[in-house]
């Protein structure tokens, strides 16, 4: 029976110190201690044994068991450790390794010339304010004296939220000429970039969602040679010293009287090309004195005070400035277009 237990005993320490993970060593467990284990059926014979002898095997078994139950304890912490120094090998994370830089983008080439016209503006003493984009009609048209005949306030041109035509997307930034007079004080030097919306399909230079930038002065004695003195020099901080301009008469409901200021040509010199349409002139902005009416209606005396506005796109100034084709590139943000800027 010792000779019996002797060669359990190596066998199952063999197979305890081989095993290979925690399953086979329970099964281990069960085959040699467990309760129809080996060690018991050895256990068994003792019967056979003669009455002194059979303490001194109890003993040697009790032994035997706790021998082999400190060696699955021992090897399985030694199997835990292991998997857990593998699984800390795996998930390891270098933090030396340089990492992946994340793409950083740039101003938008519309925005560069936003910021342009703001400082030139800036630095002439204007100062810069923002409006709201969902807009009164009131604001949007009846206050700029346009009439309620005017074809620009029907609902196939404006987006309308009530059926009324009371609320709507501001279809041009002259309602801040609106806003302005009737909340500051006087004088009045401000621009007012922002978004319009008008009900165009889009093609190449129609979306209906565009920019425009609004500016007026309001003051004492200021005139038309003002607002031509002033737009001149605007543009010569944008095209360019020598720039020639042309103030052609227009119509707007709200000036009076009004204009539209052309530049000539900056790629033929007025002969004639592509770029303007065979034209020799490029339209830039409308403008005009702001109307007796409209001053009026804003609780302005037009006996004392006189002022002048004008209103531009801004994608179209973006698109002649970076030679741009098509304004669908500017609001798709393609980064292989942006990045060219
Ligand atoms: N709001 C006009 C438009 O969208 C542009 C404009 C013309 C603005 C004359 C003005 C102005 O301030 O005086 O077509």
């Amino acid at each position: 029976m010792r000779e019996m237990m002797q060669n359990m005993r190596e066998a199952a320490l063999k197979a305890i110190l081989e095993s290979e993970d925690v399953d086979s060593l329970e099964s281990l467990r069960v085959r040699y201690l467990g309760k129809k284990g080996e060690l018991t059926g050895i256990l068994r014979q003792m019967g056979k044994l003669s009455a002194e002898e059979r303490p001194r095997m109890g003993q040697l078994a009790n032994q035997l068991r706790a021998e082999l139950e400190t060696a699955l304890e021992q090897r399985r912490a030694a199997l835990k450790e292991a998997l857990l120094e593998a699984r800390l090998r795996e998930e390891a994370l270098d933090v030396t390794l340089p990492g992946t830089p994340a793409v950083l983008g740039h101003k938008h080439p519309m925005y560069n010339v936003l910021d342009q016209i703001k400082s030139i503006f800036l630095s002439m003493g204007f100062e810069i304010v923002d409006g709201p984009e969902v807009e009164l009609a009131e604001y949007n048209f009846t206050k700029l004296n346009i009439e309620e005949s005017h074809p620009s306030r029907d609902w196939t041109d404006t987006f309308y939220f009530t059926p009324d035509s009371r609320v709507l997307l501001r279809t041009q930034t002259s309602p801040m000429q609106i806003h302005a007079m009737e909340t500051k004080p006087l004088p009045i030097r401000m621009i007012a970039p922002g978004r319009v919306y008008r009900k165009d399909e889009v093609d190449a230079t129609h979306s209906p969602m565009f920019h425009q930038i609004e500016g007026m002065v309001i003051d004492k004695g200021v005139t038309m040679s003002d607002l031509k003195a002033t737009l001149n020099l605007v543009v010569e901080k944008i095209y360019g010293k020598g720039t020639v301009t042309r103030f052609r008469p227009h119509h707007f409901p709200f000036t009076e009287p009004s204009c539209e200021l052309d530049i000539q040509c900056h790629k033929c010199g007025g002969r004639g090309c592509p770029t303007c349409k065979g034209e020799g002139w490029i339209e830039v902005l409308g403008a005009g004195m702001v109307h007796p009416k409209v001053l009026a209606g804003c609780g302005i005396d037009p006996d004392v005070y006189s002022g002048w506005a004008f209103g531009m796109g801004l994608e179209r100034l973006a698109m002649g400035e970076y030679k741009i084709t098509d304004l669908r590139l500017i609001f798709e943000n393609d980064v292989r277009f942006l990045e060219q800027f």
